[in-house]
């Protein structure tokens, strides 16, 4: 209906779940992205990153509830990420997004929300 929220209209969790699932299985092997998560098993980010993904597009608000303010510029700044990194992150995430079937419409709103969020995290230009 007009009142479905975007996380509503594109699936709700399945559709968010199925999004970030394939892409952390690009990043586990990914050259440039994987050496950069401090941690060997990327199960714990993956769900940090479904959750925040899910609240910012009107799902539940879990992740603001375990993690606070996202704060996402200061807790991206023990990663240098350069142009290299966020072309890397942007090519697993197109794949992500383009498996997910979404309609025409709502991809390139999440599209436009991913590229414009990857480029205000970069923290490095070489
Ligand atoms: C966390 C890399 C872009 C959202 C992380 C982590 C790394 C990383 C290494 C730590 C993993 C962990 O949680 O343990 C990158 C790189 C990017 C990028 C290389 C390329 C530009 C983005 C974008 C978003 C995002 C565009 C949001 C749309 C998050 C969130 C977390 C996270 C929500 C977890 C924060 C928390 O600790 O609660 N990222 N990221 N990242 N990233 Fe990114």
């Amino acid at each position: 209906t007009s009142t479905e929220n975007f996380y509503e209209a594109v699936g709700g969790y399945e559709t968010f779940h199925k999004i970030v699932a394939r892409f952390y299985e690009l990043v586990a092997d990914d050259p440039v992205l994987r050496p950069l998560y401090p941690e060997e098993d990327l199960g714990p980010a993956e769900e940090r990153f479904r959750l925040f993904l899910m609240q910012y597009w009107g799902g539940p608000h879990t992740y603001s509830d375990q993690r606070g303010h996202p704060r996402l510029r200061m807790r991206h700044a023990p990663f240098v990420i350069g142009p290299v990194e966020r072309d890397a992150w942007l090519r697993c995430m197109r794949v992500a997004v383009d498996e997910a079937d979404l309609s025409p419409q709502h991809r390139d709103q999440l599209w436009a929300y991913l590229e414009m969020a990857a480029n205000s995290l970069m923290n490095a230009w070489v």
